[in-house]
C-alpha cells in the first residue's frame, strides 16, 4: 500500500456548483481541495453562475469553467465528457433541492448533472436549502435513490437559513466536505492485493426438471460486497447462485445453482482466498432424490424426503489455520437474531457474523436497504442504522479490513518495557 493514502495530491476532482446562496462557499471549498494538492476542475449550472462567477474559480484553477452542457474544450472534445471521464470523484456542494431531483431522475440538462450522469467517479453531494425542502418527503426520497446509487450524503446543518429561519439545511462546512472526500481516496485500494471470494443469492434443489425447492434471497446483499470489495481494489471472485439482479463488471463469476454446486465452486476457490463472505442463502435441505422426469399428478398427496445439505462455511471453518481464509458469514433469521447469531458464528468457526431481520415487518430479502448486526468472538460490532447495501457493504468491509490487517500484521518483536522518565 502506498504512503499517501487519503492524500488528494494529484487527484483529479471536479467540484459542480448550483444555484444556491451558498455558492460562495464553494469557493472556499475549491480552495482547501487544491491547498491539498488536488487538480479541481469546476462546472456550474446556469442558476450557480448568478451567485458566482465563472472568472472566480477560474482564478483560483487556472482552469476553463464548465458552464455549458454544450461547451467544447480547446480540443474540440466535449468538455462535460471530458470531465466526466478524467474524474477521480465529484463533489456537488452546493446540491440544491432542484439538483437533486434531477440527479435523481437521471437528467443532463446542464453541465453539473450531465458529468454526474456521464461519469463513473464515486460522487458526494453535499445539499444546500431551506428547511422546509430538506424535510418534504419528496427531497428525502431523493436523498434515499441517490444512496441508493452509492452515492455519499455530507448532510446539511443545522443553523440560520438565508429565509431568516433557523433550521437543518445549510451547507456543510467546506472542511467537512474535504474530510468526506479524503476519505473516499483513503478506502479506495484498502483491499489491494486480497483475494476476496462473494456468494451472493440463493439456491434451487431440484425436485424433477421444473420443480425445485428455493428462497427468495434476490442476491442485492452479496453483489454491494462484491462491488464495493472490486472498488477497493480486491481481486473478487463471486459465486453466484439464483440471483434477481446481475453480477457486477469486473468480477469473476462462478455460477452455483444448486447447494452441492456451490460447496464445490467455494471449496475450490477458498483455499487461495484471504477473505471469504457467505451471503448466499444456502438452502439448508434438499430433496433426497430429483426425480429425472416430472413428476405426474396422482391420486393424492406427495412426500418428498429431504435431506441436509452440508454446511458449506462450516467446511470451511474448519481448514487449517494458515489456509483458512478470514470467514464471514450471515444469519437471516424471524427470531431470536441475536442468540442465533453468536451461536452460528461460534458452531460454524467465523470470524464475523451479520444478523439481519427476515419476515418481519421489514424484511431484508429483497430490498434495497438493510438493518443488520454484526458479531464478532467479543459480541456485538455495529450499531447501523438502516442503511441501503452498498453501504452495509461499505462498512462491512471497514471492519473487515480492521481486523484481517490486524490478524496479518507481521509480528514486532516484544520490547522489554522501560521505566517511564518524567
Ligand atoms: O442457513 P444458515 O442460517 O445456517 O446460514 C448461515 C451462514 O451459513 C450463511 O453465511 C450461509 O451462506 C452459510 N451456509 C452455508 N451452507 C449451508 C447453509 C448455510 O455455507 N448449507
Amino acid at each position: 500500500m502506498t504512503e499517501d493514502r487519503g492524500s488528494l495530491a494529484g487527484r483529479r476532482v471536479v467540484v459542480g456548483v448550483s444555484g444556491s446562496i451558498a455558492a460562495y462557499k464553494a469557493v472556499s471549498l475549491v480552495r482547501l481541495l487544491a491547498e491539498r494538492g488536488a487538480i479541481v476542475d469546476v462546472a456550474m449550472t446556469p442558476a450557480a453562475t448568478e451567485f458566482v462567477t465563472p472568472l472566480t474559480f477560474a482564478s483560483l484553477t487556472h482552469r476553463r469553467v464548465v458552464d455549458d452542457v454544450m461547451a467544447l474544450d480547446a480540443d474540440s472534445q466535449i468538455a462535460h465528457v471530458e470531465l466526466a471521464e478524467g474524474a477521480d470523484a465529484i463533489v456537488i456542494a452546493p446540491a440544491t433541492a432542484n439538483l437533486l431531483a434531477e440527479l435523481a431522475a437521471g437528467n443532463a440538462g446542464n453541465a453539473v448533472t450531465a458529468i454526474a450522469l456521464a461519469s463513473r467517479a464515486p460522487l458526494v453531494v453535499a445539499p444546500a436549502m431551506d428547511a422546509g425542502m430538506w424535510t418534504h418527503p419528496a427531497t428525502q426520497r431523493n436523498i434515499e435513490t441517490l444512496r441508493g446509487f452509492g452515492h455519499r450524503v455530507v448532510e446539511p446543518e443545522v443553523g440560520a437559513l438565508a429565509s431568516g429561519l433557523t433550521g437543518v439545511g445549510r451547507l456543510a462546512e467546506p472542511d467537512s466536505i474535504v474530510e468526506v472526500v479524503e476519505r473516499l481516496f483513503a478506502r479506495a485500494g484498502d483491499l489491494e492485493g486480497l483475494q476476496v471470494v462473494v456468494s451472493a443469492g440463493g439456491t434451487r434443489e431440484p425436485i424433477d426438471p421444473v420443480r425445485f425447492i428455493g428462497n427468495r434471497s434476490s442476491g442485492k446483499m452479496g453483489v454491494a460486497i462484491a462491488e464495493a470489495a472490486r472498488d477497493r481494489g480486491a481481486s473478487v471472485t463471486l459465486i453466484a447462485g439464483v440471483m434477481s439482479v446481475p453480477p457486477p463488471r469486473g468480477v469473476s463469476v462462478v455460477d452455483a445453482s444448486t447447494a452441492a454446486a456451490m460447496r464445490q465452486a467455494v471449496l475450490r476457490s477458498a483455499s487461495g482466498a484471504d477473505v471469504l463472505v457467505m451471503a448466499a442463502a444456502v438452502a439448508d435441505f434438499a430433496p433426497k432424490r430429483a426425480s429425472s422426469s416430472k413428476i405426474k399428478r396422482g391420486g393424492g398427496d406427495l412426500q418428498i424426503d429431504l435431506v441436509a445439505n452440508p454446511d458449506i462455511i462450516a467446511e470451511v471453518g474448519e481448514m487449517a489455520d494458515g489456509t483458512r481464509p478470514f470467514l464471514v458469514g450471515f444469519a437471516a433469521e424471524s427470531d431470536e437474531l441475536e442468540a442465533n447469531a453468536r451461536s452460528k458464528l461460534r458452531d460454524k468457526g467465523l470470524d464475523l457474523i451479520v444478523g439481519n431481520k427476515v419476515g418481519g415487518p421489514f424484511d431484508a430479502i429483497g430490498s434495497d436497504e438493510n438493518k443488520v448486526i454484526v458479531f464478532g468472538a467479543e459480541g456485538e460490532l455495529s450499531d447501523w442504522p438502516m442503511l441501503p447495501k452498498r453501504q452495509v457493504a461499505e462498512r462491512l468491509w471497514d471492519l473487515i479490513v480492521d481486523r484481517y490487517r490486524k490478524a496479518h500484521a507481521p509480528e514486532r518483536p516484544e520490547r522489554p518495557a522501560r521505566s517511564r522518565r518524567r
